[in-house]
């Protein structure tokens, strides 16, 4: 059965200035984990993409919130991205290396990397309702004891 050893819920509002704050607390919650400094970059990496996009394309000319559920389960960390945004007409389509909806600005890159860096990534989306990422990532070091 699964257990949850820890669990942390952040909720703020879609500034900018958020993403950075974001990106820092989910390194130090990931730390309790076995996780290599690259490990820990990719996570970072990976958060700041999700809540990048939230931002910028979930909230576009507005403002909302988002939610960041960090959790903690037998030697797994989970982590999900969830805004209320406008959500995605196409995932598979967003997914593709070098799509984007703004090409004017933006790479198209911020999914590839989350999918890159994290062992697993589910996107549940809706337009009109908002965006949720789904990510896990285990340390892939072996634990050593002593
Ligand atoms: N939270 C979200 N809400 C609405 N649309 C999103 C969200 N996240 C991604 N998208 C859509 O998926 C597309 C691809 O996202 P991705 O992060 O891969 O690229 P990008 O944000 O356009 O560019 P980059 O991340 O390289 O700056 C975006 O252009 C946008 O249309
Ligand atoms: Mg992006």
């Amino acid at each position: 059965m699964e257990t949850v050893e820890n669990k942390v819920v952040m909720r703020f509002p879609s500034k900018a200035a958020n993403i950075g704050f974001a990106r820092t607390a989910v390194a130090l919650f990931a730390s309790q984990l076995e996780f290599t400094l690259d490990e820990l970059d990719e996570i970072k990496i990976a958060v700041s993409e999700a809540v990048s996009n939230a931002v910028i394309h979930g909230y576009k000319g507005t403002e909302g919130e988002i939610t960041v559920t960090c959790r903690l389960t037998n030697d797994r960390l989970e982590i999900t991205v969830k805004d209320e945004g406008r959500g995605i007409a196409d995932v598979e389509q967003a997914l593709e290396p070098a799509f984007t909806t703004e090409p004017e600005e933006r790479m198209g890159l911020g999914l590839v990397f989350v999918r890159e860096y994290m062992d697993k990534l589910e996107i549940d989306s809706e337009p009109g309702r908002g965006t949720s990422l789904f990510m896990i990532k285990s340390p892939t070091q072996a634990r050593v004891h002593s």
